[in-house]
């Protein structure tokens, strides 16, 4: 069944620990089930530090955009860049309310476009350009790594 999707980047708040990671996907959990689906990645930057969020959310264009306000005004993370939205097929992520992968550079090393996500310059670039194959990338990645 076709399904809209919102695919955005971040930079995470300096100082980022585990348990913001741990409280942030249990929010989501809670409360994406059953209508909104979707992954998460969080990649530190090379030199430790925080980095980024990638995340996509699948479900009707109502809930996505009550879910992308609440979640853009969460002060844990900030330069939120969209970088894809639109209508898809199916959702791939289905079974999960929120999907979770650390996504360290080395894991990231084979995804030419997206190997520096955790970088800063990497946001800046999708500030700048058109970054297409995010979907495809998180799947692959999800999959795979
Ligand atoms: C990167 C990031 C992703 C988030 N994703 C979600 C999400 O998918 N669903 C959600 O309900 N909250 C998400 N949140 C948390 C929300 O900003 C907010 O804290 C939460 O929805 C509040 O829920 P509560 O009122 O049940 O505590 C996310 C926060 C961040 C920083």
């Amino acid at each position: 069944m076709p399904v809209d999707y919102l695919l955005y980047v971040s930079q995470a708040r300096a100082g980022l620990t585990d348990a913001d990671l741990e409280e942030i996907l249990a929010a989501s959990r809670r409360n994406n089930e059953k209508r909104i689906s979707g992954i998460l990645l969080y990649a530190p930057r090379r030199d430790g530090s925080a980095g980024s969020f990638m995340q996509l959310l699948e479900g009707n264009a109502e809930d996505l955009e009550e879910l992308r306000q609440r979640i853009f005004d969460d002060p844990r993370h900030h330069t939120k860049v969209v970088i894809e939205k639109g209508t898809k097929e199916e959702r791939d992520f289905p079974d999960w309310s929120m999907a979770f992968k650390n996504a360290p550079a080395e894991s990231l090393a084979k995804y030419p476009v997206f190997k520096d996500l955790g970088e800063a310059h990497f946001l800046d670039r999708c500030q700048r350009d058109t970054i297409s194959g995010g979907c495809e990338f998180l799947l692959d990645f999800w999959k795979d790594a």
